[in-house]
């Protein structure tokens, strides 16, 4: 069994994507910038952003963190999504979710000038990915796929069972997979909580892709002998033995399930690490103008 080491891989990028940062600045070209917003005082939202600045500086992006209140009214996140669409210096940005109730995330999602949508989330960005075209990746399967990549795992013909079917994950990661091209070819079957008899359907599985928010939730014996297993979820759960009383888990029962696999991801340092990389080398390509010109 090997790990994919989503810590290692993201370093690496990271390493590539200084150094690109720093030739652009050596040529007197324009630093990238990212911004984030982020609403309320939701805690793995807060962790998520930060880890997101500090990534900035680590490759040399310029970052500006936007943070309001969870009482903001919808008007007011929307100027200022409109702010900035319109700054030049801002070549991309995200808008952390979830937010509070009384906020149409689905507005603020369309309100974002899809040419700055380095989260991927916009439709446009969604419907181009969809049919082959040159888009913003949502930042998790981008991070998934380079991952898959790196690591030269193989794809084509392969069966990739996705449990999820959310539109940041498990939806935009099955269409991925199917796609011509490597990484992709595979035959994919996406799986949801109105799926019949689910471990049957992962057991036939080449690639485990699971995203569904539940922790440890993919037992040993769902698992085929030399499955590649991809695990998204970040769950925290009780455990005395640790200080803080709590530890971080995947949606896929290390114990059990590694000892089968081929390859697997850990929790944390595998897809979490490449999430936040993905979003590195989306605002990258947005500075360089590589999508939209
Ligand atoms: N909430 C959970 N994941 C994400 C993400 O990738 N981007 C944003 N903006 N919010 C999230």
């Amino acid at each position: 069994m090997q790990l994919l080491d989503g810590k290692l891989l993201s370093e690496n990028i990271k390493a590539e994507i200084a150094a690109e940062v720093e030739n652009i600045r050596q040529k007197g070209g324009k630093i990238p910038h990212l911004a984030a917003v982020l609403v309320g005082e939701n805690p793995a939202s807060q962790v998520y952003v930060n880890s997101k600045i500090k990534s900035c500086e680590q490759v040399g992006f310029k970052s500006t963190l936007i943070q309001r209140n969870a009482d903001v009214t919808e008007a007011e996140l929307l100027e200022i999504v409109q702010g900035l669409n319109n700054d030049p210096d801002v070549d991309g940005f995200i808008v952390q979710l979830p937010l509070p109730k009384h906020i149409s995330e689905e507005k603020i999602t369309l309100a974002i000038d899809h040419r700055k949508d380095v989260d991927g989330f916009h439709p446009v960005n969604f419907g181009r990915m969809a049919q082959g075209m040159p888009a913003f990746l949502p930042a998790t399967p981008f991070g998934i796929m380079e991952m898959l990549r790196r690591y030269n795992i193989e794809t084509a013909g392969k069966h990739c069972v996705v449990l999820g079917r959310s539109n940041i994950v498990g939806t935009p990661m099955s269409l991925l997979l199917s796609r011509k091209g490597y990484p992709g070819d595979c035959t994919v079957t996406l799986t949801h909580s109105r799926t019949r008899d689910l471990p049957a359907e992962v057991r036939r599985a080449d690639i485990v892709v699971a995203a569904i928010g539940i922790p440890q939730f993919v037992k040993g014996d769902w698992v085929k002998e030399g499955a590649v297993v991809v695990d998204v979820g970040i769950n925290r759960i009780p455990d005395a033995t640790k200080k803080s009383g709590t530890r971080l888990v995947g949606d896929v029962d290390f114990d059990e399930v590694a000892p089968k696999c081929s390859h697997i991801t850990p929790v944390p340092g595998g897809v979490g690490l490449m999430t936040v990389t993905a979003l590195l080398m989306n605002t990258l390509k947005a500075c360089r103008k590589e999508i939209y010109s």
